[in-house]
C-alpha cells in the first residue's frame, strides 16, 4: 500500500474529534488549525495529511514526535507504526502535555507515549536514534540537535521559516565512525504553524 493509501486509513481510523477540547469539536470536519489553549492548535488536517505521507512512516518504525499537542499526530504515527513500533511524543506546555497524554492513553496503543518536554532540549535525545521525526511547529532554522537523533537514512519532516523541509539523514554519516549530521534536504511548499520554541 503507498504512503497516501496508509496515512488515509489512519485518518479514517482516529478521526481528529476526539482529539479536540470539547468546544470545538463541532467544527472538527473544517479543514482548519483549531485552538486546544495557550495560543495552540491542532493542524489542518491537510497539512497533517501532507507531512504524514512525505515522512512516509513503516510498520516497526520508532518515530519522535514534537509538538505532540492533542496527541492526534501521536496516536496516527502510532497507527502508522503499528505495536511492533514505538512513538515517542514531547510537548512543551504543561496543561497540553497533560490532555495529550490523557487522550492518547485512551486509544489503547501502549507502544506510543506522550510526555512534557525537558526544558532546553530539543526532542528526546535519550529516546532516540529514531527512524523518523515529525515536527508540528515552526523553526527558525533546521535544528541540528533533532538532525542528530535521527538514524542513518532516517528522515524529518519540519516546517522552516513556513517552508516545509523534508531531511534524510545521510545513509553514510558514520562511516567513518565519525556522526557529522550530513542530511539531504527537499523543500515541499508554504505552511503556517506556531513557532518551535528552542530555549
Ligand atoms: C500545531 S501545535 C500541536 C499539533 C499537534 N501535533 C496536534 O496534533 O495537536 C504545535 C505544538 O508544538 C508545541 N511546541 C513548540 N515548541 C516545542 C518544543 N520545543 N518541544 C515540544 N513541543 C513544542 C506547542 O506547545 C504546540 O502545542
Amino acid at each position: 500500500m503507498d504512503a497516501a493509501r496508509r496515512v488515509a486509513e489512519a485518518m479514517a481510523a482516529w478521526p481528529r474529534k476526539a482529539f479536540l477540547p470539547r468546544r470545538e469539536r463541532r467544527h472538527a470536519g473544517r479543514d482548519g488549525p483549531l485552538p486546544i489553549g495557550h495560543g495552540q492548535t491542532n493542524s489542518q488536517p491537510r497539512t497533517v495529511a501532507a507531512m504524514l505521507e512525505l515522512l512516509d512512516v513503516r510498520p516497526g518504525d520508532r518515530v519522535l514526535d514534537v509538538g505532540a499537542g492533542s496527541a492526534w499526530t501521536t496516536a496516527l504515527l502510532a497507527h502508522l507504526t503499528g505495536p511492533a513500533g514505538r512513538v515517542v511524543g514531547v510537548e512543551r506546555i504543561p496543561e497540553i502535555a497533560a490532555v495529550g497524554a490523557a487522550n492518547l492513553e485512551s486509544t489503547g496503543m501502549p507502544w506510543a507515549s506522550l510526555s512534557l518536554a525537558t526544558p532546553g532540549v530539543l526532542g528526546s535525545p535519550g529516546d532516540g536514534p529514531f527512524d523518523r521525526i515529525l515536527v508540528s511547529a515552526d523553526a527558525e532554522t533546521l535544528p541540528r540537535a533533532l538532525v542528530e537523533q535521527l538514524l542513518p537514512g532516517g528522515v524529518m519532516v519540519i516546517p522552516v521559516r513556513g517552508w516545509m523541509h523534508r531531511v534524510v539523514r545521510d545513509p553514510g554519516f558514520d562511516r567513518d565512525g565519525v556522526a557529522d549530521g550530513d542530511a539531504h534536504v527537499e523543500i515541499h511548499g508554504a505552511y503556517r504553524f506556531v513557532p518551535l520554541v528552542e530555549d
